[in-house]
């Protein structure tokens, strides 16, 4: 029998057949509340400090208390963690479970908090590229907060698989704004663009290592508004995010990029980024 995974809710680390909420937890009722996924490389937790960074910054923006400091988040998940495998860490806050069901935020009420660490599966067809179809983005325009309400997200991320696609890239009055689930980059003649920050898109800590190594390697880039129209000229895009890395597109909306082949600069970026992340978990290995 396999042994069943622990996780982490409400103060206490339990078997995950045994983690139940109330149904009147406003997660479950509303979808009120907020996520963040952290890769965690042979045990070392990637890019903490950003990441909870980006949490403070959706607990802030949804008004919803942050039940630990830093230090009792960190060594609330440790334990999660199995150091032989290459996983992430999922944490979910709510605003916690109410007496009656009502829009306005409850008083009184203690925020819920859940954790648990799952395996990073290798993606298949990461080194020969993925399809991706545009669509258009309809979701809200908070999307800076990095929400657990994914509805929009969710529906959009199946239009891909319909076209049998692995990405949606979202498209919003022209201009794409970032992937159902990733952060776009294109390289348009020869500049490596993505689109700035800002509501209309979560900002993701694997765009701004893409970023980071850009800048110190000398690639040309910039984070630019980037339209449909110049996107379909693009010799290169990709797809960033926590769970898949950098992944690259070859077929955008059934027409193919650069010939359908995976681009150098996909090639060179992918190799600085997995040199980073063994650079990075040697130097935080008992941090
Ligand atoms: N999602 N944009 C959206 C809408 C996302 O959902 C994600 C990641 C990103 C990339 O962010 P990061 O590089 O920090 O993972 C951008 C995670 C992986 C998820 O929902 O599972």
């Amino acid at each position: 029998m396999t042994k069943s995974k622990t996780v982490f809710l409400n103060g206490v680390y339990l078997p995950i057949e045994q983690a139940t909420i109330s149904v009147m937890d406003r997660g479950f009722l509303f979808g009120d509340g907020v996520y963040e996924v952290i890769p965690v490389y042979t045990g070392s937790l990637f890019r903490l400090d950003g990441h909870f960074e980006r949490l403070e910054n959706s607990l802030a923006l949804t008004q919803i208390g942050n039940p630990y400091s830093r230090e009792q988040w960190r060594e609330l998940i440790m334990p999660l963690i199995d150091n032989t495998k290459d996983q992430y860490i999922y944490m979910q806050i709510t605003r916690g479970a109410a007496e009656k069901r009502d829009h306005a935020f409850p008083v009184g009420v203690k925020p819920s908090v859940f954790m648990m660490c799952n395996d990073i599966a290798p993606f298949e067809a990461k080194d020969a590229g993925v399809k991706a179809v545009s669509v258009e983005d309809n979701r809200w325009s908070l999307c800076n907060i990095k929400a657990i309400a994914l509805l929009g997200n969710i529906l959009l991320r199946q239009q891909a698989v319909e076209n049998n696609c692995a990405e949606a890239i979202l498209v919003r009055e022209g201009y794409v704004t970032e992937g159902a689930a990733s952060n776009v980059f294109a390289v348009v003649d020869g500049v490596l663009i993505t689109p700035p920050k800002n509501n209309a898109i979560l900002g993701g800590i694997t765009r701004d290592v893409i970023l980071e190594l850009a800048k110190a390697n000398r690639i040309p880039y910039a984070e630019d508004i980037l339209s449909l129209d110049a996107l379909k000229t693009a010799s290169e895009i990709w797809l960033a995010s926590s769970t898949r890395e950098i992944l690259p597109v070859i077929e955008l909306d059934g027409d193919l990029v650069a010939g359908g082949r995976v681009g150098r600069l996909w090639q060179a970026m992918n190799g600085l980024f997995q040199n980073y992340k063994i650079a990075y978990a040697e130097e935080h290995k008992n941090s």
